[in-house]
């Protein structure tokens, strides 16, 4: 990774002033070669453990690729990181995000396949919420010239995790049936538009109830999101559904698995269900692993059904797939170029505003994917805000739903 020299904890100017909620005027341009602002999670927690500091301006090292990023992809998983509710979490502070777009500014030794100026969006394992960001060559790639920031910051996770549970671990044929819950998310509108691309493909969808008019169009049927989707979908197709993805881990795998076609596919990719508040529950981790159904590969012969999972960070940065998962995005890109595809963005958010960011997805208010746009001023605050001019580094009291009294207008796009 990127050499940085020692962090500082300093806040920068960019934090909201407390009083009438008036921004301060300096910002940091890419004139300032030795600083860069980054959203910084101090430690494990609540909203309040976010903040944004100036940090050194990594440099890249051989093989790696300098992005002045533009914009940030916000993803669920950043909520379990920042409550530490991921297995192995690292060290605090961190820089938290995982992927990103924008401007290629310089090379590291021996890089090959880009030039200063491309048009990138990449995957970083951690420190993407950044003005700047070093990551290796084989984890960026160039965009199309007509794909904004925000819609590449939008793609990369999403769509490669979705392309790659459907076509390359269930092998998503015409004809099939595929159920996917949080459909109106970011990963759940990408499966819905991929699946829109092989012939006769029925999706059952769950989502909460108020976004269904907004993706009806992309989902064969939805049903809310505390509905019981088993009858639901029988009632539709008493025979089931030939995939299941399933990112709420433990109380669905049975009905998932009770819900396959003889030879359909059940993914376990993700564990939304744990978060269940501003802070990690462990009574919530606990029931999450308690209810995980135990799984019988004999009665997984007998009845022709395969499980499987699938993590794509793990995939790139533990496991040595950044090679396949280039030709995946180079896939998707070519259905981006054909019109098939598009990345949903629900709102972009200054990086000053990743508190709020972060509590719409808890809100369950997302319709497709959050941005962070690293040259958005951020929105006053309409009422007081309580938390965000401390200093880095200082302890703070957790207070859950410390944004209750407070609200920014994102722009919704
Ligand atoms: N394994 C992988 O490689 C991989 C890659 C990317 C994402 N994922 C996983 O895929 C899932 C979706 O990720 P995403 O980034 O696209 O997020 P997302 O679906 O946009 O997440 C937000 C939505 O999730 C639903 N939700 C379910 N449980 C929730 C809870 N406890 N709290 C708040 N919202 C909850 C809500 O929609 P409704 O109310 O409409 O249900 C909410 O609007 C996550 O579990 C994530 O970890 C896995």
């Amino acid at each position: 990774m990127a050499k940085e020299g020692p962090e500082k904890t300093e806040e920068t100017e960019h934090m909201i002033e407390k009083n009438g909620g008036k921004e301060q005027d300096t910002v940091l341009g890419a004139a300032d070669t030795k600083e860069m602002r980054a959203v910084v999670l101090t430690g494990f927690g609540g909203l309040n453990k976010l903040r944004v500091t100036k940090k050194p301006m990594p440099e890249p090292q051989e093989g790696e690729v300098k992005i002045r990023v533009k914009a940030c992809g916000l993803n669920f998983l950043d909520l379990m990181v920042r409550q530490g509710n991921i297995d192995n979490p690292p060290k605090t502070p961190l820089v938290p995000g995982f992927e990103c777009s924008g401007i290629v500014e310089t090379l590291g030794e021996n890089t090959k396949g880009f030039e200063i100026g491309d048009r990138v969006m990449a995957f970083v394992n951690y420190n993407a919420w950044a003005e700047v960001v070093c990551t290796a060559a084989e984890f960026v790639y160039k965009i199309p010239d007509d794909m904004t920031f925000p819609e590449a910051a939008a793609f990369s996770m999403n769509f490669v995790a979705a392309y790659m549970m459907l076509f390359e671990v269930a092998n998503l044929r015409e004809g099939m049936s595929v159920l996917v819950h949080s459909a109106g998310g970011g990963v759940g509108q990408a499966v819905a538009q991929l699946c829109s691309t092989v012939n006769n493909v029925m999706v059952f969808g769950t989502a909460s109830s108020f976004k269904h008019e907004a993706i009806k169009d992309s989902v064969t049927h939805l049903f809310d999101r505390n509905a019981d989707y088993v009858q639901e979908v029988k009632k539709i197709s008493p025979e089931g559904v030939d995939i299941v993805l399933d990112c709420l881990c433990g109380e669905n795998t049975g009905k998932g698995l009770g819900l396959l076609k003889p030879l359909g596919t059940y993914i376990l990719y993700g564990s939304s269900n744990m978060v269940t508040g501003e802070t990690k529950s462990f009574f919530s981790f606990a029931k999450s692993w308690w209810q995980v159904e135990k799984v019988n590969p004999i009665k997984l012969y007998e009845e022709n059904k395969v499980i499987a999972g699938f993590s794509l960070l793990n995939l790139l940065f533990k496991q040595g797939r950044g090679s396949l998962v280039k030709t995946v995005v180079h896939k998707l890109i070519s259905l981006y170029n054909q019109k098939k595809i598009k990345p949903l963005v629900d709102s972009l958010w200054a990086l000053e505003e990743v508190k709020e960011a972060m509590q719409r997805i808890h809100d369950r208010g997302n319709i497709g994917k959050l941005i962070l746009d690293v040259e958005k001023a951020p929105t006053p605050l309409m009422a007081n805000d309580s938390t965000e001019t401390s200093e880095a580094g200082e302890e703070e009291e957790d207070h859950e739903g410390d944004n209750d009294n407070k609200e920014r207008m994102p722009f919704i796009q």
